[in-house]
């Protein structure tokens, strides 16, 4: 894991509790809906990177379950309704319950039946979808993430110096299907450090592809300011 990220307010559930209440409250007054990531180095462009990423490696007609985790104002799966993913196929959780209500505000103003729970990802299983079996753990075909993980690295250490973040990975092979698709994007984490905390034993989970994203140069140094990588759960 990162040892060079140090914890901060953007890996506590205070901090996100009080951005989504000042969201909820600018929504409910003015119909902003919030851009959590905009303050956070990444915003529309990477859901439509992320959407297009969707689109053309996983086909609507297969009607796919997707799951995105941390997904605060629930754009990115907005995004992907936008695209023709069926609502009822797409779920968010968030720790949040701030989030998960703004979420739930802004998809009954556009009509998408889209579900939001609140569910803390390193603790308690998602639920599945009203028409996916209960007893089945594995349930989904499309994993997403956008900044959660980097939130969760920012998080407190235990007593041995071990991140929360330690357990993710993991957690993403044992929730995702056999052939179905994790893809993260992160601001902390670049591109060969998310290949080798995922693309494990433990996790099951191969390198795939990464999304293509714009290139600066600083100092002569190439660089990106966000990685977007995609993986896929070996199939059996
Ligand atoms: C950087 S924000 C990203 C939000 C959204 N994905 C976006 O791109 O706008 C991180 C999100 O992860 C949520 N989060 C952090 N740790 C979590 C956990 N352990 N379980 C579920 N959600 C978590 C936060 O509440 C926050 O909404």
């Amino acid at each position: 894991m990162n040892s060079e990220l140090h914890p901060s307010k953007l890996g506590t559930k205070e901090y996100w509790d009080k951005v989504y209440e000042s969201e909820i409250t600018n929504f409910e007054e003015i119909g902003d809906e919030g851009e959590v990531c905009r303050i956070h180095r990444f915003g529309i462009e990477s859901v439509k990177n992320m959407v297009k990423w969707v689109t053309d490696n996983v086909p609507i007609s297969t009607n796919p379950s997707v799951l995105e985790i941390g997904a605060g104002n629930g754009a990115l799966l907005f995004g992907l309704c936008e695209a023709g993913y069926p609502a009822t196929s797409l779920s968010g959780i968030d720790y949040s319950p701030g989030a998960v209500k703004l979420a739930k505000a802004i998809a009954s103003s556009r009509g998408y039946e889209i579900a939001f729970h609140a569910c803390e990802f390193l603790h308690e299983d998602p639920p599945g979808l009203s028409h996916t079996k209960r007893e089945v753990l594995a349930l989904w075909d499309v994993m997403l993430d956008k900044g959660t993980f980097d939130a969760i690295a920012l998080s407190e250490k235990d007593e041995k110096g071990n991140s929360p973040a330690t357990d993710y990975p993991g957690r993403i092979g044992r929730l995702l299907k056999s052939g179905g698709h994790f893809l993260i994007t992160s601001c902390n984490f670049t591109e060969d450090e998310l290949k080798k905390l995922f693309a494990t034993t433990e996790t099951g989970l191969v390198y795939h592809s990464r999304v293509t994203r714009p290139v600066f140069t600083f100092g002569g140094i190439k660089g990106s300011a966000y990685s977007s990588v995609a993986f896929q759960k070996t199939p059996c």
